[in-house]
């Protein structure tokens, strides 16, 4: 049991309430970090949760994120909680805005819980929960969740709604109800949003607005595969490709073989479009969307050209991370781009990475014994290779952020025999979350040749197989100097083809 009176001994509702030598003293922690990201929008200080409020509003991407800036700050140990907000012009080069929106009213004094965002005329409309607690005199808290609305306007600013657009908890359920996903459908405005029914059980249900202000509940999203968990965090429901696409992270999942392995799951469902009238959404089962270590909370949005691009927090709750001895943790996916290729949810890294290629380097070469692939010496690239063989015994290994002498590294195994890839990241540096297992896997389809993309940076790789068809997020916490690549092969002949583009740092 979180012992709530302890974790909100010291609450304050804005950074401006903390002493500054507190907040220097967070600042100056996170520069002693050698994991800092390149590429990826990481938290500046104290922990980094879910995307939100993911948009194109004014002439920019807009990107928010949980902030919890305090988290580890010791003696004494603030909370304070909002959203942080960055943007860009282009996908990839993200400005730090600060912060949007502060624990400071009495529907969010406990936490600006996650939300969404939409254009509406000038402004860019937030809906969001608030989190608060009753009974606080006693042992027995109660949460208050409301869904509340916010504007933001050109210069950024953004003005909190008084009014709760949705005041919980709602007769039915408990007091577990958030994380709203706004978006518009012929002509009205719906909300997907996050629920435990009273019977303990995730699920989500469906609001609709004419006016933005007034929500009426439609009802409860009825599915033909049996909902499983106890909550279903940050719903998502998209049209793409003719399809509708369900988004849910059901917690308390029991893993099964090689599924379901971390602490917490993001998943998807692709069916028929939803029916807003009777809300039965008829689909196959349900998949992990990301079969790594590091992956939880996603978000989408269109961009103006009509692409449906995705983002998500690389962590899982509970994670033990070696950051957080720097006072940070946190940093979101690459934005990736989704499509539909038979029946399965296909990712890949957004086109306007090439904006942050700078030196390239390929070579088309049988490999068989082990092989060094010069690449730089940084771990920020955008790495694909083709691996082709004839033989149904070979294996193909490929280390990534390996030692000199490659004893240590973030291994990838592409089993010919098996027909399985496999990442293994035992000896991937400092060891953590290893609770959950070193190792994650997927099926491959006995093709001659198979893709393998990484986007890599300091402290992560997302690993695109087959142009997006599975995708492992992983974050890896070796030493600067393990920048090194290997490959070899056990069984046969292989065929190794590969291309790396080194990326530029981020401008922001
Ligand atoms: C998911 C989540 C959301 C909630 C937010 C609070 O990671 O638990 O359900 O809104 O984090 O930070």
């Amino acid at each position: 049991m979180i012992n709530r009176r302890k974790q909100f001994e010291y609450l304050v509702s804005n950074l401006k309430d903390i002493p500054e030598e507190n907040v220097i003293k967070e600042k100056n922690s996170v520069k002693r970090s050698p994991y800092h990201q390149r590429i990826h929008i990481e938290s500046l200080f104290g922990m980094l949760g879910d995307p939100n409020g993911f948009s194109y509003f004014n002439g920019y991407y807009h990107l928010f994120h949980q902030w919890f800036p305090m988290k580890y700050s010791i003696n004494p140990n603030y909370f304070q909680q909002g959203w942080f907000h960055w943007k860009s012009k282009n996908l990839v080069d993200w400005i730090p805005v600060g912060e949007a929106m502060n624990n400071d009213t009495v529907f969010d004094k406990y936490g600006v819980y996650s939300g969404s965002a939409i254009p509406i005329n000038n402004k860019l409309f937030l809906m969001y929960n608030g989190n608060s607690w009753t009974n606080t005199d006693t042992d027995d808290w109660h949460r208050v969740p409301c869904q509340l609305g916010a504007y933001m306007d050109e210069n950024d600013n953004v003005t909190k709604m008084i009014h709760p657009l949705i005041k919980g908890p709602i007769s039915g359920y408990t007091g577990h109800f958030r994380d709203p996903k706004i978006f518009k459908k012929n002509g009205k405005y719906y909300s997907i949003i996050g629920v435990q029914t009273k019977a303990k059980t995730g699920t989500v249900l469906i609001y609709e607005s004419q006016n933005l202000k007034s929500w009426n509940k439609v009802g409860e999203v009825k599915t033909n595969f049996e909902k499983k968990g106890y909550m279903w965090e940050c719903p998502d429901y998209f049209e793409l490709d003719n399809k509708g696409v369900l988004l849910f992270c059901p917690q308390g999942l029991q893993s099964k073989g090689n599924r379901f392995l971390n602490a917490f799951q993001a998943c998807y469902a692709i069916g028929n479009k939803l029916d807003f009238r009777n809300l039965y959404f008829e689909s196959k089962e349900y998949e992990e969307i990301d079969s790594g270590f590091d992956f939880y909370a996603p978000q989408t949005m269109s961009t103006p050209d009509g692409r449906r691009i995705l983002s998500a927090w690389m962590s899982i709750m509970n994670s033990n991370s070696p950051l957080t001895k720097y006072h940070y943790d946190g940093c979101l996916i690459f934005p990736r781009e989704l499509s539909i290729r038979n029946g399965k949810l296909i990712q890949k890294p957004v086109s306007e990475i090439t904006k942050l290629y700078t030196t390239d380097y390929m070579e088309n070469k049988v490999i068989s014994k082990n092989q060094e692939i010069v690449a730089g010496l940084i771990n920020c690239r955008d790495i694909k290779f083709d691996v082709s063989t004839k033989d149904n015994n070979a294996i193909s290994i490929i280390d990534l952020f390996a030692n000199r002498e490659n004893t240590s590294h973030l291994r990838l195994v592409l089993d010919k025999m098996k027909n399985r890839f496999i990442v293994q990241r035992i000896k991937a540096g400092i060891e953590f979350e290893d609770e959950f297992g070193t190792e994650r896997s997927c099926n491959l389809k006995a093709e001659k040749s198979i893709s393998i993309r990484i986007i890599q940076d300091i402290s992560s790789a997302e690993i695109f197989i087959n142009n997006g068809e599975n995708v492992f997020t992983i974050r890896v916490f070796v030493p600067k100097d393990q920048y090194h690549i290997f490959v070899k092969n056990l069984n046969g002949e292989v065929n190794v083809q590969y291309k790396i583009h080194q990326l530029r740092e981020m401008n922001s």
